[in-house]
């Protein structure tokens, strides 16, 4: 075996490796060609994909919101940087007020995007270029918009139209109190009462997240039969598959009971109620699903995917929906939600690698996303979430890290437009221009999801950065700072050192080297604040959470690092990726 484990700074005994600078410093005698056997792999086992929010992505109209037409002209940029394909965020009719998470026509494009047979171009011209395209499908609401809905307001109670939703009388004397105490994940209770035509006491009906979005009741079985229509209507137009919203969602307990821990309070979010997620149904719906996607393989060979988002507790629970005849991933957000801290890092890892690897599957790892606050901004101000290193250059460096460190794990990876520009968040955002209805119906206690939607930064050096153009240009949906100017991609084209750099270069080394990808991982001994473990027979990637420098461990050949490394140094707040090679040591 070639990788001798390095314990507490041993490795400093080791002869010395070259230095490592930062990005776009590959070892090309490294690198091995393209690995073998590529057209029998099942691609989505270790692809990475982008995630796209056309609405923040690019403006071909000059309204300040992105569209199709947009996201087409930005292909090209996204193959470069080496992704194997993109998720494209709702972009379906809608009301907007969950920004496309509330579809009032699956089966159209919203004409502030575009229109079907721009779509139809995209998905062409993306696979010309050799990229997939995922949709985001939104099977747990719809919006109150649907004609479903609307028929099921005018054809009142007990009608069929209603029993595609969750409709119930309310409690007390005049049904004026919800059916249950259950509270929405956005605020508020999770049911709104309506108005019925004549003297008859209004129903009340279930939505989980806002008004504006009413659950849809699962146990009919119009819904699934809608739904199946739904994703043929969009494979036969040439799509690789489907992101799930909130696919651990669906199906509600049959009886409807109070929560035993409701929220604390009407503004608070409740995002754990048990009777309302997870519930054993929902995986009747995933073996459905999968076996259309097998259906559509076995006419042409493509493999189709499925990848869900599973907000549940633990690995366990999760690694449930990506059984073989279920969903091929599910998002894995413990690796996303941890604080940088060595010790956490080291166990949602083994965690995952054990509870989701086991059922074949392989892991989905995600740093970012449109609902979280960005790394850069998010590790900045770890442990304890003080705001002390905002603005030190920690961020950056963590970020960079967990970059490199996520792109090394085997398994499959997420990456969220801007991420490959190191965006921070935009945290001042003033009060009046935030959309996202977490804010409002929080009584404005919370706002974390429109400082990660900000427009993107292309080129200039004032908003809007080449995000909307023509001389009637509106001003991007969401304000862009002033200091968007320094992540703009035509900059970090430009510079080797940039964000974007050290992506590609992870990427493309993690395209052509068998050691990467799908495979093994086996951790390798280190001083306290490193993680350090050997992908397959040799490459070997180390993270320094501290911010020391140590020895580095297991060196090798240097591939890359997210920092400058001096030779036989891993400096804090970086990792590094070497080859090891025998005459090295
Ligand atoms: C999860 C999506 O990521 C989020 O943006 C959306 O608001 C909710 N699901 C509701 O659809």
């Amino acid at each position: 075996m070639l990788i001798a484990t390095a314990g507490n700074g041993s490795s400093a005994d080791s002869a010395p490796s070259p230095s490592l600078p930062g990005p776009a410093s590959t070892a090309p005698s490294a690198v091995p060609a393209p690995r073998s056997g590529e057209a029998a792999r099942h691609w989505w086992r270790d692809a990475v994909i982008y995630q796209v929010y056309v609405r923040s992505f690019l403006d071909t109209t000059g309204d300040g919101i992105g569209d199709l037409a947009g996201v087409r002209t930005g292909l090209p940029y996204l193959k470069k940087l080496g992704v194997d394909g993109i998720w494209l965020s709702p972009f379906y009719p809608s009301p907007q007020h969950d920004h496309g998470y509330d579809v009032a026509d699956y089966r159209d494009v919203d004409p502030v995007y575009g229109d079907l047979a721009e779509f139809d171009r995209l998905v062409a011209d993306a696979h010309r270029l050799g990229l997939k395209v995922l949709l985001d499908i939104v099977p747990n609401h719809c919006s109150s918009e649907h004609p479903w809905f609307r028929a099921a307001l005018k054809d009142g109670p007990g009608s069929p139209a209603r029993s595609l939703f969750h409709f119930a009388d309310g409690r007390g004397p005049d049904g004026e109190l919800p059916p249950n105490n259950w509270r929405a994940m956005f605020g508020g209770p999770a049911w709104s009462r309506v108005e019925e035509d004549g003297a008859a006491a209004g129903q009340w009906y279930l939505h989980m997240f806002t008004p504006e979005q009413p659950d849809l009741n699962w146990r009919n079985p119009a819904v699934a039969a809608d739904f199946e229509d739904v994703l043929r209507f969009w494979l036969d137009r040439g799509v690789d598959g489907f992101r799930i919203d909130v696919a651990a969602g669906l199906f509600k307990h049959p009886e409807l009971p109070d929560s035993p821990d409701p929220a604390a309070d009407e503004r608070t979010r409740d995002s754990v109620n048990p009777l309302a997620w997870n519930q054993p149904e929902v995986h009747g719906v995933w073996r459905e699903w999968r076996a259309l996607c097998e259906e559509y393989t076995a006419r042409d060979g493509r493999d189709r995917l499925l990848v869900g988002e599973v907000s549940v507790r633990t690995p366990a629970e999760q690694a449930a929906y990506v059984r073989p005849d279920e969903l091929h991933q599910a998002f894995f957000f413990h690796l996303l939600t941890a604080r940088w801290d060595v010790a956490t890092f080291r166990r949602v890892i083994s965690e995952a690698l054990t509870d989701i690897a086991d059922t074949g599957s392989t892991v989905t790892w995600v740093l970012n996303n449109h609902d979280q606050v960005r790394t850069v901004t998010r590790y900045a101000t770890d442990p304890g979430h003080t705001t002390e290193g905002l603005g030190s250059g920690l961020g950056p460096a963590r970020a960079r890290a967990a970059a490199l460190l996520m792109l090394a794990l085997p398994g499959a990876a997420y990456v969220y437009q801007g991420e490959e520009l190191g965006l921070p968040e935009v945290v001042d955002l003033p009060d009046e221009a935030l959309t996202d209805p977490i804010f409002h119906r929080t009584g404005s206690r919370e706002h974390i999801r429109d400082g990660c939607r900000v427009p993107l930064p292309w080129s200039g050096l004032a908003s809007p950065f080449g995000f909307t153009s023509g001389t009637d240009a509106a001003r991007p949906w969401l304000p862009q700072p002033d200091w968007f100017a320094e992540h703009a991609t035509d900059r970090a084209l430009a510079d080797t050192r940039s964000f974007w750099h050290l992506y590609r270069e992870g990427l493309h080394l993690r395209r052509s080297l068998p050691q990467l990808g799908e495979g093994t991982l086996r951790w390798l001994d280190s001083p306290p604040q490193v993680l350090a473990f050997v992908r397959g027979d040799g490459l070997v990637c180390a993270v320094n959470f501290g911010t020391e420098p140590v020895a580095a461990p297991a060196p090798g050949i240097p591939l890359l690092a997210s920092g400058d490394c001096p030779a036989g140094i891993l400096p804090g707040s970086t990792a590094a990726w070497w080859m090891h090679a025998p005459d090295a040591r």
